[in-house]
């Protein structure tokens, strides 16, 4: 059974709420989808939480890109360049997820869970000073 991704402000908080909220809500729906993955339950409501998910982090993506080219942040092509990655992986994944009958792949949940996790304390925690100075100009 895989671990629930446990969300930590002192870990994982970029300092912005709105921009943590919605990380938290990324985390929750990954955790909804690999306790979906553990039990018999119809493939609509996998297929389901699959869908809000990538819907809901690419909504994610594009708002954090506002967010970024409002305060100039200057790594902002690299940044960018990693969400466009994302988006293709994930849309490759799916597909083939959507194809099973009642269960998420375990793939395409560790997936989630180690680029989510790795992204945001890799590359999203640095725009952490970019997000603090543009707070100070505002
Ligand atoms: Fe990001
Ligand atoms: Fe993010």
């Amino acid at each position: 059974m895989m671990e629930r991704i446990v969300w930590e402000d002192k870990k994982y908080s970029v300092g912005q709420e709105e921009l943590d909220n919605q990380h938290k809500k990324i985390f929750e729906l990954i955790n909804q989808l690999s306790a979906q993955g553990q039990v018999d339950v119809d493939s609509e409501l996998v297929s389901t939480v699959l869908e809000e998910l990538l819907h809901y982090s690419e909504e994610h993506l594009r708002y954090e890109e506002e967010v970024l080219m409002q305060c100039s942040y200057e790594d902002f092509d690299a940044h960018r360049q990693q969400h466009w990655q994302y988006l293709e992986k994930i849309s490759n994944l799916s597909v083939a997820a959507m194809a099973h009958e009642n269960k998420v792949p375990d793939e395409i949940i560790m997936f989630l869970r180690e680029w989510w996790t790795g992204h945001i304390l890799s590359e999203d925690m640095k725009y952490r000073s970019a997000l603090e100075k543009g707070k100070d100009k505002a």
